[in-house]
């Protein structure tokens, strides 16, 4: 079973109850997301394997760490996980990005998808899946089903906000994917948004509301 990293720590917790809050604008709920995407990666990023090098500094040659092996791939479901990538991208410059096109079909909440670009190479890179939000889970389960079906197996999972039921669904279906995410909420309403949530995560980030 994959595991559940919920990143509790307060200055992601500061800025998620920024981003919570109706009242703020789009310029700073973009920053939020953006800064909150780069702690999450921090986490996300911890078990990255390293190789040591031999590095010349003013003083002396001595051995140090560097990262080896397989190089990073980061792939943000559309819309809402494009407000991701940057933070990211701050962290880890080199990584290649994939895109996948996904919307919830608002009756049968199921996901429909209209769009994939992905890097060649993916299925040799470690594979990070940007969403923000993981609601019924469909349409993140649905973007990890079609990088497997595409080759891929080293994949994470890093969201914002999740409801039980959305967790348990991607757990259930993909074991071998780690969640990492600042909360986990109460629940999903009769719409499937989650409670209390932050709205809808695309139209807040791209004010189409
Ligand atoms: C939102 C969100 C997730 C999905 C989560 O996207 O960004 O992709 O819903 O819901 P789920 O876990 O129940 O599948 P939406 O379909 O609203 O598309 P958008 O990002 O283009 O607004
Ligand atoms: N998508 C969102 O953007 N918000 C929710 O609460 C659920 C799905």
């Amino acid at each position: 079973m994959g595991t559940l990293h919920v990143m509790d720590h307060p200055l992601v917790q500061h800025k998620l109850s920024l981003m919570r809050n109706k009242d703020t604008g789009i310029k700073e709920f973009r920053e939020l997301l953006d800064e909150i995407s780069m702690l999450l990666t921090y986490e996300a990023t911890r078990d990255l394997p390293l190789e040591d090098v031999e590095v010349e500094t003013p003083i002396c040659t001595c051995k140090t760490k560097m990262l080896s092996g397989r190089k990073l791939g980061i792939i943000p479901i559309l819309r809402a996980g494009l407000g991701m990538v940057d933070g990211i991208l701050r962290l880890v410059p080199a990584a290649k990005v994939g895109h996948i096109g996904l919307y919830r079909d608002p009756e049968t909440l199921q996901p429909v998808e209209y769009y994939c670009k992905l890097p060649v190479d993916a299925p040799e890179r470690h594979l990070i899946v940007l969403d923000p939000m993981l609601a019924t889970g469909g349409s993140s389960s649905a973007a990890i089903d079609f990088l497997k079906r595409r080759g891929c197996s080293n994949i994470k999972l890093v969201c914002l906000l999740g409801a039980p039921e959305g967790i348990k669904y991607v757990m259930d279906h993909h074991p071998d994917v780690d969640i990492y995410i600042a909360a986990v909420d109460s629940h999903l309403n009769e719409h499937g948004y989650i409670v209390p949530g932050l709205g809808d995560a695309g139209d807040r980030l791209f004010g189409t509301k």
